[in-house]
């Protein structure tokens, strides 16, 4: 019923307008890198975290002179930075000032599936809605905020709508750390200001934009005075981003689930996929006073005009300046034990191809039919339950990668974090380095992984692509957790 409700809006209006990308210089670079806004806390009382949240179309000038109308979370984007500690009981109103339904889901927390903004609960436009859950123990992390509304996800995100969620520990090991935060995502901005809406390949690959942005800014200035703790986001539609510091080392101490076991030190890359987070800690170097944060060449397998690795781009100036205090990190960060044995094994299997027999739409920005991304054989259905899950249980799933366009399928799931056993490609099986919590794994072409996982809460979850074209074309699944 909900489907019917609001499928008008299912397809996109024509675009009128110039579809010419705005140079690389239209937006102002190598600014100081600033820290997200953070979201006021409007309760007095401790252990209460209150709240508005307003999504709405907001002006803004991001080129000279050139209006572009962004949708922000009150007013900005990225939106504010919530940050709450866990056991904290968090009470957000939404308002959603959108001309379309919007959700707010909490994209890392394991809270009640009532409260996580999936699709079926949207809030129609012009609507509003309360979202209440106390943090549960042991969500202490980096996590993030976005919309969740069926089939309109990526775009609510590339037009601007998300931010991040930082749950902390009041035991943080690492609490003596500063921290610098890096929110990182991709605007795709049309010549005369407006965000281009997606063409055909965006649907086909995921969308990217020309621009990467850290903090909302193009091309920003890091300044490392000493060992900083980075918690670095990948809050982009598509692009993936194998991070360097160009040939700077640093220590990995956390992925989405929060901190590792132990540090994994002497790391000099790491591949986020989209919605992938990671805490890294970093030292400036002895010799030398500069580096960058760079996007290192990476092949995800996509078609056309993004097709073969990713050049090599610079997305940050960092200034390595030794003036504050350098810290050591300790060997183990928290207990950390694998998953015991499974009670259940259910499979998650991507597909995608071009339906030759269906026609493309005429207009090029239309949602393409075409274009097929499914999960185990089917496109999501919001009413159908693909899975069902026992609440408590230790559960395994076989990630499958099928896909026969040859592309990498970032895989999520809602609800909790998991702990990746091994993954096999080409017939080799390579068993995971070091136990992680994450609710993202990257599955390449032909690639499988299994993976362990524990849902405390009983309700529907969704897992899915994280390339949010993808998902909205019903790369997804419901699982049911009874
Ligand atoms: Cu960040 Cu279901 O998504
Ligand atoms: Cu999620
Ligand atoms: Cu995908």
């Amino acid at each position: 019923a909900s489907l019917v409700q609001h499928s008008h809006l299912l397809s996109a209006t024509a675009f009128q307008g110039s579809t010419r990308l705005a140079p690389l210089d239209a937006l102002r670079p190598h600014r100081p890198l600033l820290p997200l806004p953070r979201l006021p806390n409007r309760s007095r009382r401790a252990g209460q975290f209150r709240a508005r949240m307003v999504a709405a179309v907001s002006q803004q000038y991001l080129m000279q002179g050139l209006k572009t109308p962004l949708w922000c979370y009150n007013g900005i984007t990225p939106g504010p930075l919530i940050e709450a500690f866990e056991g904290d009981r968090i009470e957000i109103d939404f308002f959603n000032q959108l001309e379309q339904p919007s959700t707010i889901h909490w994209h890392g927390l394991a809270i009640p599936a009532d409260q996580d903004g999936a699709p079926q609960d949207f809030v129609p436009a012009k609507g509003q809605r309360r979202y209440h859950f106390t943090l549960p123990p042991g969500s202490a992390g980096t996590h993030w905020y976005h919309p969740h509304p069926h089939m309109q996800t990526a775009e609510q995100v590339y037009r601007g709508l998300a931010g991040a969620f930082i749950v902390r520990d009041r035991a943080d090991p690492l609490a003596h750390i500063p921290e610098q935060h890096l929110f990182i995502s991709d605007l795709k901005l049309g010549d005369e200001g407006a965000i281009l809406p997606n063409d055909r390949e965006d649907w086909m690959n995921g969308r990217e934009g020309q621009f990467v942005l850290i903090n909302g800014a193009h091309l920003p200035r890091i300044t490392l005075s000493g060992t900083q703790r980075w918690r670095i986001w990948n809050a982009c539609n598509a692009r993936y981003l194998r991070l360097s510091l160009d040939g700077l080392p640093f220590t990995l101490v956390g992925t989405d689930g929060g901190l590792l076991g132990a540090p994994v030190h002497g790391l000099t890359e790491i591949l986020l996929t989209p919605a992938q987070r990671v805490e890294i800690v970093v030292t400036p170097a002895h010799d030398r006073q500069r580096t960058w944060l760079v996007a290192e060449p990476y092949d995800r397998g996509a078609m056309g005009r993004l097709a073969g690795p990713s050049p090599r781009r610079v997305l940050a100036d960092i200034d390595l300046l030794r003036i504050e205090a350098e810290h050591a990190i300790p060997d183990t960060l928290r207990p950390m034990a694998p998953l015991g044995e499974p009670t259940a094994q259910h499979v998650a299997a991507f597909s995608d191809f071009v339906d030759l027999q269906a026609p493309p739409p005429e207009n090029p920005y239309e949602r393409p039919s075409d274009m097929v991304f499914m999960v185990n054989g089917q496109h999501y259905d919001m009413e159908r339950i693909d899975v069902q899950g026992q609440r408590g249980a230790v559960e395994q799933w076989t990630l499958v990668n099928a896909s026969s366009m040859g592309m990498d399928h970032p895989f999520h799931i809602h609800g909790g974090h998991f702990q990746v056993l091994e993954r096999t490609f080409n017939g080799v099986s390579t068993p995971e380095p070091f136990l992680a919590w994450r609710d993202m794994v990257n599955l390449r072409a032909g690639e499988s992984a299994t993976i362990r996982m524990r849902i405390d809460e009983p309700g529907l979850r969704m897992f899915h692509c994280h390339i949010l074209e993808h998902e909205d074309l019903g790369m997804m699944g419901n699982l049911q957790v009874v």
